[in-house]
C-alpha cells in the first residue's frame, strides 16, 4: 500500500503540475504577471471598510453590531443613493460639484459594467428628491419612453471636453483563476495562500453597497403595488461568504404590511378588505407574477425576465444590466434569510471559517463540483454546511453546534418561522470559543481526509447537533437543512456528483499526505514560482481525467491509463463513501 501511495503521489504530482505543460505555464505566467500585479495591487482598503468586511463592526460603546443592525444600516444608506451611467471620461470634480448643489454627498465610487457607472450616496433622502426634480425624461426618436422616474440616471456631458479623464473604478469582478494561481504561488505559506484567496475573492464594501442599492431600486418598482414592501438581499451577498460576481438573491418582504395591527381597547377595529388566494403559495406566485411583469415592462435595466413560479421556491430571475448582477427575486423566504444570518454568525466566530469556505468553494468550482447552472451538483450552500460541520468536529471544536447557538439566545432572539425554531443568539460576545489553534494548512488537509473517508452511504450531516446521524432516506448525500430539519439541502445531488466530490477529496488529501503540494520550489526568477500548495490543488485534476465522470470535457492526460487503473483499484478497495480508509497513511 505504501508503494502504491508513493506511485500515485508521483503520478498525481506529475500530472497536476504538468497538466498545462511547464513551458505553457511559464509563458502563461510571464504573460499574466503584469496583469496580476495590476489586478491585485488594489487600492488599499480603508480601515473602516476592512472592519466591515473582516470582523464584526462595533457600535460606539464597543459592542459588536448584530446581523440585522448591519443590514438595516446598509439598506438605509442605499435609500439615499443614486446610480448614474456616465460617459467613459468625465471631469470628476465638476461632476461631484454639480451633484453637491442639491445637497451633501457622503460617499461615492465608480465601477465598470457594460459602461462606466457611479454610485453616489447623499447625506439625506431629500437631496435625492431634489436631484430627481432637476432630471428630465429623455426624448427618444422612433421609439417611446416609459415615463418612470427611478434613481437610475444617465449623465450627459454637454460642457467642455477638456480635462476629462477616466475615473478610477473599484473591483467588480473576480480575478481569473490562472492569475489567482500565480498570486497564490508567490505566497510564503499555505495559510497565507488561503488568506490571499479570501482577500482576492471576497465582495468589496463597494460591491455590497451596489447590491443593496439594486435591491432599493427594485423596491421602488415593487412599491407601485405594495408601498410598504422592502426588497432585502440574502444568501452570499450578506452571509460573508460572497465572491465577486456571485448572484444577487433577494426576497420581497411584505411583513411590514401584514404585521401592522389595530390598537385594541375601544371594542372596535377596522380591517382591510383583501382578495384571498387558495394558499400562501398561490398568493406568493401571483405577487411575484405581477412584480415580475412590472420589472419586465417598466424596470430600467432589467432584462431577460423569467418567471419561474412553479419551482419549490417560486422566483423571478433576470439580469440587472447596469450592475451586471444576475438576480433571483423570491417572496416569503424568511427561512433563507435566517440561514444567511446563521452563516454570517459562523463566519464571524473565527477568521479560519471564511478562509476555509472560500478555499473549498474555489477548489470545488475549478474542478466542476459546483456550477452556476442548477442541476445534480453540490451547491455552494451545501458545501458551506460541509465546512461548518467539519469545523464543529475538530477537537477542540472550532465552531459551536446550532443547538448551542440556540441555547445561548436571549428572549428577543426567539424566532419561529412556519413552525420551525430558527432561534440563534445574536449577541456574539455570549459565545465562548474553545482554544483550537490548528493552522489553515492542517485544516484544509484534514477537510479532504474527513470527506474522502466519510460514510456518506449510511450517515447524514447535521450542523444542528454537530454529529453524523443515520440517514433518514436513501439520497446519496444527506445534509440536514439547519432550520427545516426534516429536509435535505442536498436532495438534488446524484451518486455521480457525490463520487466526483469524494474522489477529488481523496486526491487532494493524498497530494497533501505525500507532500507533493507542500513543496514550494525556489523561485525560478524574481517573480515566477511554480504552482504549489493551494495553487497546485486548483490545477486540473487527475481523478477527473482518469475517468470519474464529469461535466467538463478535458483532454486525457498521457498517463491516464495507468492512473485510471490505480484509481479503479483504489475505488474497489474502499468504495466511495463506505468510510473505509483505502488510501490514507495510518495517522502518526
Ligand atoms: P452563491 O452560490 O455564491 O450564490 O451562494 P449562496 O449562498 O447565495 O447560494 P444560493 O444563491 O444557491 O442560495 C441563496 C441562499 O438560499 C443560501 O445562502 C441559503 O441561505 C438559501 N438556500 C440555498 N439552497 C438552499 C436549500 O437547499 N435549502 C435551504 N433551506 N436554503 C437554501
Ligand atoms: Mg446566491
Amino acid at each position: 500500500m505504501r508503494r502504491l501511495n508513493a506511485t500515485m503521489a508521483a503520478c498525481f504530482g506529475v500530472c497536476r503540475l504538468h497538466t498545462r505543460g511547464p513551458e505553457r505555464l511559464v509563458k502563461l505566467c510571464q504573460k499574466t504577471h503584469l496583469q496580476v500585479q495590476r489586478t491585485l495591487a488594489r487600492a488599499p482598503v480603508s480601515g473602516k471598510v476592512q472592519a466591515l468586511r473582516g470582523t464584526v463592526p462595533q457600535d460606539a460603546s464597543g459592542h459588536h453590531q448584530s446581523f440585522c443592525t448591519i443590514q438595516e444600516e446598509r439598506r438605509e444608506r442605499a435609500e439615499r443613493s443614486v446610480l448614474i451611467s456616465c460617459p467613459p471620461k468625465i471631469n470628476e470634480k465638476k461632476f461631484l460639484d454639480y451633484l453637491s448643489k442639491h445637497g451633501d454627498i457622503s460617499n461615492h465610487f465608480f465601477y465598470q459594467s457594460y459602461g462606466t457607472y457611479a454610485v453616489v450616496e447623499f447625506s439625506s433622502r431629500d437631496t435625492v428628491a431634489l436631484l430627481k426634480g432637476s432630471c428630465s425624461i429623455p426624448s427618444v426618436q422612433h421609439e417611446a419612453a416609459v415615463p418612470f422616474k427611478s434613481r437610475l440616471l444617465s449623465l450627459k456631458w454637454t460642457g467642455s471636453q477638456s480635462s476629462l479623464s477616466t475615473p478610477r473604478c473599484c473591483e467588480h469582478s473576480p480575478v481569473p483563476v490562472n492569475e489567482l494561481i500565480q498570486e497564490l504561488s508567490r505566497q510564503e505559506s499555505i495559510d497565507e495562500q488561503l488568506r490571499c484567496l479570501t482577500e482576492a475573492y471576497q465582495l468589496s464594501e463597494e460591491d455590497i453597497s451596489l447590491r443593496f442599492l439594486v435591491c432599493s431600486l427594485l423596491g421602488d418598482i415593487a412599491a407601485a403595488y405594495f408601498p410598504e414592501c422592502i426588497i432585502r438581499p440574502f444568501g452570499s451577498t450578506v452571509n460573508s461568504f460572497g465572491k465577486l460576481g456571485c448572484d444577487l438573491d433577494m426576497f420581497l418582504d411584505l411583513d411590514g404590511i401584514i404585521g401592522q395591527k389595530q390598537s385594541k381597547g375601544s371594542g372596535l377595529s377596522i380591517e382591510y378588505q383583501v382578495k384571498r388566494g387558495t394558499s400562501e403559495r398561490t398568493v406568493t406566485q401571483s405577487i411575484l407574477s405581477v412584480v415580475g411583469e412590472c420589472l419586465d415592462q417598466f424596470g430600467p435595466g432589467c432584462v431577460g425576465v423569467q418567471k419561474i413560479l412553479n419551482a419549490r421556491c417560486p422566483l423571478v430571475r433576470f439580469a440587472h444590466q447596469p450592475s451586471g448582477f444576475q438576480c433571483d427575486l423570491t417572496a416569503n423566504n424568511r427561512v433563507a434569510m435566517k440561514s444567511s444570518e446563521l452563516l454570517f454568525v459562523y463566519g464571524k466566530l473565527d477568521a479560519r471559517v471564511r478562509h476555509m469556505v472560500f478555499a473549498v468553494r474555489c477548489w470545488a468550482r475549478v474542478h466542476g463540483i459546483t456550477s452556476s447552472i442548477p442541476g445534480a451538483w453540490i451547491t455552494n450552500f451545501s458545501l458551506t454546511v460541509l465546512v461548518l460541520f467539519f469545523l464543529q468536529r475538530r477537537e477542540p471544536a472550532i465552531l459551536p453546534t446550532l443547538d448551542q447557538l440556540r441555547d445561548l439566545a436571549g428572549p428577543s432572539d426567539k424566532c419561529i418561522i412556519e413552525g420551525n425554531d430558527c432561534t440563534i443568539v445574536s449577541d456574539l460576545s455570549k459565545i465562548k470559543q474553545e482554544s483550537n489553534t490548528e493552522t489553515l494548512e492542517k485544516l484544509l488537509q484534514e477537510f479532504f481526509e474527513f470527506y474522502g473517508n466519510f460514510a456518506f452511504n449510511r450517515s447524514s450531516i447535521s450542523i444542528r447537533r454537530g454529529q453524523d446521524q443515520s440517514k433518514p432516506e436513501a439520497a446519496p448525500l444527506y445534509i440536514q437543512n439547519p432550520f427545516e430539519t426534516s429536509l435535505n439541502v442536498s436532495k438534488n445531488v446524484n451518486a455521480t456528483q457525490l463520487e466526483r466530490f469524494v474522489a477529488l477529496c481523496r486526491e487532494s488529501a493524498w497530494l497533501f499526505q505525500e507532500g507533493e503540494v507542500l513543496k514550494r520550489s525556489a523561485r525560478q526568477s524574481a517573480d515566477l514560482t511554480p504552482p504549489w500548495g493551494l495553487a497546485a490543488l486548483l490545477l486540473p485534476s487527475v481523478a477527473e481525467s482518469a475517468g470519474v465522470k464529469g461535466r467538463r470535457k478535458r483532454k486525457r492526460e498521457p498517463a491516464s491509463e495507468r492512473i485510471r487503473t490505480l484509481l479503479e483499484s483504489l475505488k474497489s478497495n474502499g468504495g466511495v463513501g463506505s468510510g473505509k480508509q483505502s488510501y490514507a497513511k495510518p495517522r502518526q
